[in-house]
């Protein structure tokens, strides 16, 4: 089963981020790659049966190009896929997680199913979707601190849409 993750990315963070759940998905057999919004495999996301979306927060809102994107995302398809979501962000209390919702609302105006996992999973406990803070600013801070979130949210991620759609590619 493909599965992809969509994403925008200026100076890299968000796209590890993307990779790390694309792996985690692999894990769990699927077939995940991750996009940037600049050069998708539109054949890819059309045959997916999931694709999760993250960009990084800007003042707290997801940024321009991934709005820009979003408004014509519809003609890939996404009504009826799994969705799901995640940022980044340089401040613990940085906006990413409003990010994330603002996101998975367009999912839904889409008609995509979204799944975060929730509490449903046990530890780590990912809320709305996984979010990670980068080392540019906090000494105590690096995305290599949220790299097992990222991981698992791809695993459950894709354990979801085997459940929901089997394992047909
Ligand atoms: C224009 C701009 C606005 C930003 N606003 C925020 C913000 O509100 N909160 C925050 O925590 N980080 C903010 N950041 C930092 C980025 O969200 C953070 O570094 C992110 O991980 C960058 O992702 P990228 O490396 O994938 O581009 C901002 C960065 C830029 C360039």
């Amino acid at each position: 089963m493909k599965l992809c993750v969509i994403y925008d990315s200026k100076t890299g963070n968000t796209r590890q981020a993307a990779e790390w759940i694309a792996e985690g998905m692999c894990s769990a057999d699927a077939e995940g790659r991750a996009f940037s919004i600049e050069e998708l495999d539109e054949e890819f996301v059309r045959e997916s049966k999931g694709a999760v979306i993250g960009c990084p927060s800007y003042a707290a809102m997801m940024t321009p190009d991934l709005r820009t994107w979003l408004m014509s995302a519809g003609k890939l398809g996404l009504a009826g896929k799994l969705g799901g979501a995640f940022a980044t962000e340089q401040y613990t209390h940085g906006g990413g997680e409003g990010v994330v919702r603002s996101i998975l609302g367009a999912e839904l105006v889409f008609g995509m199913l979204c799944y975060s996992g929730g509490g449903s999973c046990g530890r780590p406990i990912i809320h709305l979707g996984p979010v990670g803070v980068n080392g540019n600013v906090e000494p105590h801070n690096r995305l290599e601190n949220y790299e097992e979130n990222f991981r698992v949210f791809g695993q459950r991620f894709a354990a979801k849409a085997l459940e929901l759609f089997g394992s047909r590619p």
